[in-house]
């Protein structure tokens, strides 16, 4: 008789996580300290949860370091997300690659000043055949820009011939989202009490888990990321389906 081991009982860890970091600038005030230090703080959170995700066996990691709304932030604080982007991949692309993180961006990261756009194809590229976690950084995101963008692109096909409109179904549009590729999440986390979206993953996010955190998100542990795991597997995904 085999006796099963306590991981074989373990509910698998859902496959693609995608977090909104939020709380950094309330962390920061809390303590009297520059919105910056709230934002270097996030960086060792996310470094954190990357680990975390790499131990868990979570094939997708997705986070949310700037949306196409935070450019209305201060030139200042603007600048500050930037340069922790850019130091970011400088300093820890080797360490990801090493670890076989595959490195991903989605946004509309091509318009970010040419040294970070180099940084982002070098991290891409050399990470590209990597088959440990896929950690996908939005930069410059946001939803609607995508959505519109993918019917654009859809609407030129039809137009030149190149798709008929029976082609176009619910595959076809996925297929032309920064997403290509990328499985939807199955859990959203977003942390610092705030319960909406704001413009992240509108479509992918489809039939996601919602799960929202009151910590902050430079407070965010692994602990954390097993809490949010544990309530996902309380819930019940029924995908538009009746109760089994
Ligand atoms: C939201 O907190 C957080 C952001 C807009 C930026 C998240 C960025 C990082 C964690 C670091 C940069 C990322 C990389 C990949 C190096 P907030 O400033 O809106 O917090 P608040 O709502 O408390 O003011």
């Amino acid at each position: 008789m085999t006796i099963p081991s306590p991981e074989a009982d373990a509910p698998e860890p859902p496959r693609h996580i995608a977090i909104i970091m939020d709380g950094n600038g309330r962390w920061a005030k809390a303590r009297g300290l520059p919105r910056v230090a709230g934002h270097q703080r996030g960086v060792d959170a996310l470094r954190g949860v990357v680990e975390a995700g790499q131990e868990m066996g979570i094939d997708y990691l997705t986070l949310y370091a700037f949306s196409s709304e935070n450019w209305k932030r201060p030139p200042t604080e603007v600048d500050d997300l930037m340069g922790l982007l850019r130091l970011y991949l400088r300093r820890e692309l080797r360490d990801l690659h090493r670890n076989g993180v595959r490195i991903r961006f989605i946004g509309e990261w091509r318009r970010l000043a040419p040294d970070i756009v180099k940084l982002i194809e070098d991290a891409e590229r050399t990470t590209s055949d990597n088959s440990g976690l896929t950690l996908v950084i939005a930069v410059n995101y946001g939803s609607h820009r995508e959505i519109v963008e993918a019917s654009r692109q859809i609407a030129v096909a039809v137009s030149d011939g190149s798709m008929s409109l029976d082609e176009i179904d619910e595959t076809t549009f996925a297929s032309h989202l920064h997403t290509d590729g990328i499985p939807d999440p199955d859990l959203v986390i977003r942390t610092s009490g705030e319960q909406r979206l704001s413009n992240f993953l509108l479509w992918q996010a489809c039939y996601a888990e919602l799960v929202f955190m009151d910590v902050l998100w430079p407070d965010f542990t692994k602990s954390s990321l097993e809490q949010a795991i544990d309530e996902y597997h309380h819930r019940e995904r029924r995908y538009g389906a009746t109760r089994s």
